[in-house]
């Protein structure tokens, strides 16, 4: 028999694969995992269709020109930022794929790099293979789950390579504002350290909101990977289409990592969306259409039991259950799956030391029939 040491001895399968299949296999409502129950645009998969005629070999390893020119057009108009196409702008099979080769082009063996919990499952295990140490910090639910700057750079040492920051958030909701560039700025100017900045839901902000992206402020731009999703934005999670956006130095450092990692992406899908992406409708409709969902869902929780934490951003809804039973979390999440047929993902298995909270995640990223019959089984507990 053949036998091996695991690289990832703690690693799991992911808990979202685990709800997922809960919910199939109990023909439960899956309101667990981050993907849309809809299909994308007509005129997407149109695209798509045309640009399966004779595209299908591999496309330049940082990605079809067209769209890397797409991609840095919309960020000039979205936010008034200019970047060479070129030389700033790789295209990945992905946001995670973004993120793992941000963290691999830079991180050593022994450097710290410092994340905020509760944190997306990728973060964590991603700097360990690194060789890195990850530097948890707590965010809180009585605070809005909002940042404490002064804490982070309590969390600094020599040995800090990186930071990694995710707005709007996954799984709680919360959003910066313009002060938290401001004070995050305040905190790593005059270091070296570097920013992995997850921002797969740029394009879904509520209540009149903008998104503070790192890319806003000078002295965090120089030193950010930004790491974004066509997945979230178009309906289309199973293509794993993303991007990363970086000053020349870092790009060029990320494209090493890239290029042993997939090379490049389906060049007919690349070729679709550098034509979807010059029609700013097709991502700046994205706020209202979540936000009427958002709404739609959190009305039923209006007169229970439930306790609606808010969500600028991003497509969940946390709810807090406190006031229904004492079960924990993890417990709750697989007993409403297989008992009320809803899954959902418990918040503290995004937390390497999990507090006390009674918080369930639910996506909302669903056809409005399916939010209402969940809205109305959860809020009859
Ligand atoms: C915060 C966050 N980052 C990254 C990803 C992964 O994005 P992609 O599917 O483009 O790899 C997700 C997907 O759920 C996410 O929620």
């Amino acid at each position: 028999m053949i036998t091996f040491p695991s690289k990832q001895p703690f690693v799991a399968t992911t808990i979202f694969t685990k709800m997922s299949q809960m919910a199939s296999d109990e023909g439960a409502l899956n309101l667990a995992q981050g993907f849309p129950s809809f299909d994308c645009s007509d005129a997407l998969q149109d695209l798509v269709k045309f640009y399966s005629k004779g595209h299908n070999q591999y496309s330049p390893m940082a990605g079809v020109p067209g769209l890397k020119i797409s991609i840095a057009a919309k960020t000039e108009s979205f936010y008034g930022v200019s970047l060479d196409a070129h030389t700033e702008v790789t295209v990945v099979s992905g946001a995670t794929e973004a993120i793992f080769a941000s963290i691999h082009c830079c991180v050593f063996p022994g450097d710290e790099v410092i994340m905020f919990d509760p944190s997306y499952d990728a973060y964590d295990p991603i700097v360990r293979l690194a060789g890195g140490i990850p530097i948890h910090i707590s965010l809180k639910a009585s605070n809005g789950y909002k940042i404490d700057w002064d804490e982070l750079a309590r969390h600094i040492t020599p040995k800090t390579k990186a930071i990694m920051v995710n707005s709007p958030h996954n799984p709680t909701g919360s959003i910066w504002d313009p002060s938290d560039l401001d004070a995050f700025a305040n905190v790593v100017k005059g270091t070296q350290i570097l920013i992995v900045s997850d921002e797969v839901y740029e394009h879904i902000v509520f209540d009149g909101a903008s998104h503070a992206s790192v890319l806003l402020h000078p002295e965090l731009r120089k030193r950010s990977f930004v790491c974004g999703s066509f997945g979230k934005t178009f309906h289309v999670t199973g293509w794993k289409m993303g991007y990363c956006l970086a000053p020349p130095f870092l790009t060029a450092e990320f494209r090493k990592l890239h290029q042993w990692v997939t090379f490049s992406s389906a060049t007919p899908l690349q070729y679709a969306l550098a034509e979807y992406l010059k029609d700013p409708n097709n991502y700046l409709s994205l706020s209202s259409f979540y936000q009427k969902k958002r709404d739609l869902f959190a009305s039923f929780f209006v007169n229970s039991r439930w306790k609606i934490l808010p969500s600028h951003g991003s497509f969940f809804q946390c709810l807090d259950y406190s006031a229904i039973t004492d079960e924990k979390d993890v417990d709750l999440a697989d007993r409403y799956t297989k008992e009320l047929k809803v899954a959902s993902i418990p918040v503290s298995v995004f937390y390497e030391t999990p507090p006390e909270d009674k918080i369930l995640r639910f996506c909302f990223a669903k056809d409005d029939a399916m939010l209402e019959e969940a809205g109305r089984k959860l809020a009859a507990l």
